[in-house]
């Protein structure tokens, strides 16, 4: 089902309400004023590379991904030339008038490219929310048609950012897994199936809103991914993460980091160690906000289960079923979640 743009939708109606079919109920609400200003982990990707700081360093990542699953990743090493062109592009495609950017434009039954996410059924309640979605690894899996011209730059500075992120998600990837007690032949194996697995592009756009306390940016989810890189293109808020606690804590925008949320796929690979943390995306009276989602997939050609040395290690049964690949992972997720069941994960 079509879903109209809301940034259109405020920019030719200017609303001073929410519109009834973003309007959400009073849960949501109450869950606004939750959230808390605590400081979220800070892991610098260049102590873990460095032996010297390495152990302490991955003590932390530990922390980090058992307590929170999200922390932010400074020192990270990508380019900020490479950096600057992705945002400002992304940006630029945002504000080019909505016929050029229709030249984007979802093609029927495809999330990809310009638009809004799926609605499943015609009274679904919708996020304050457009977005381009797109494919950049592996290379011939990308939708070139649907990738913008406009801005001229565009193209290129994607095609740097999806190549930096994948090989950030490697590098990350490696250290989640040595922090997760993996070593050898695994943790190579973990790292390289990160560098050679998919990786996609959510660009977001949220308008400011009339109401913000009763719409959401971005419904509260899990991803399903391996690992989330998320970049925020300028300094405004947006972005909560569920603690385990049932609290919405705010993720600051930090000048120079990116935020690394692990997904479903990692928690299952940690027997439910390391969380996938619930995250939502809120919105506010004052201003836009633009952010750069990566979602980066282990290669298809590897099962997706409990790390087998760390079920050897810790002699703890499996809690997930391990499947073929993250391809049947995604397939059997999204099948539940049509059903509205639980995770398919046995415990
Ligand atoms: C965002 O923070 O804008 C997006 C979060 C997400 O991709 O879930
Ligand atoms: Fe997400």
């Amino acid at each position: 089902l079509p879903v109209p743009s809301v940034q259109e939708l405020v920019r030719q109606q200017r609303p001073d309400a929410v519109p009834p079919r973003y309007l959400r109920d009073d849960t949501v609400v109450a869950d606004h004023h939750r959230e808390s200003l605590q400081d979220l982990p800070r892991i610098d990707l260049g102590k873990l590379m460095d032996l010297a700081s390495r152990c302490t360093e991955l003590r932390n990542l530990h922390s980090a991904c058992r307590e929170w699953g999200l922390f932010l990743l400074v020192n990270h090493g990508v380019s900020d030339e490479g950096m600057r062109m992705m945002k400002e592009n992304v940006r630029g495609f945002f504000e080019l008038p909505h016929h050029e950017k229709q030249k984007s434009a979802q093609r029927p039954g495809s999330l990809e490219g310009y638009g809004q996410a799926f609605v499943t059924f015609h009274d679904q309640k919708l996020d304050w929310n457009d977005m381009i979605f797109l494919k950049c690894h592996p290379p011939h899996a990308r939708k070139l048609d649907l990738w913008p011209r406009n801005p001229p730059e565009f193209r290129v500075a994607l095609e740097k950012y999806g190549e930096d992120m994948r090989k950030l998600a490697e590098a990350v990837a490696k250290y989640i897994g040595m922090a997760l007690g993996i070593h050898e032949e695994e943790l190579d194996l973990l790292a390289k199936s990160f560098g050679e697995g998919s990786c996609e592009v959510r660009m977001n756009y949220y308008p400011a809103c009339p109401e913000p306390e009763r719409a959401v940016g971005l419904s509260p989810h899990a991803d399903t991914t391996g690992i989330t890189l998320l970049t925020e293109c300028g300094n405004i808020a947006g972005l909560q993460v569920l603690r385990k606690d049932n609290c919405w804590v705010t993720v600051p925008p930090v000048p120079g980091s990116i935020v690394v949320n692990l997904g479903q796929i990692m928690e299952v690979y940690s027997n439910g160690a390391y969380r996938a943390p619930d995250h939502r995306a809120v919105v506010n009276k004052e201003k836009e906000r633009v952010s750069i989602a990566t979602f980066c997939y282990p290669s298809p050609s590897l099962p997706v289960g409990p790390s087998p040395q760390l079920l050897a290690a810790t002699g703890l049964p499996p809690i997930f079923q391990t499947l073929s690949n993250s391809e049947e992972f995604l397939q059997r997720f999204l099948s539940r979640k049509l059903d509205d069941a639980v995770p398919f994960i046995d415990s």
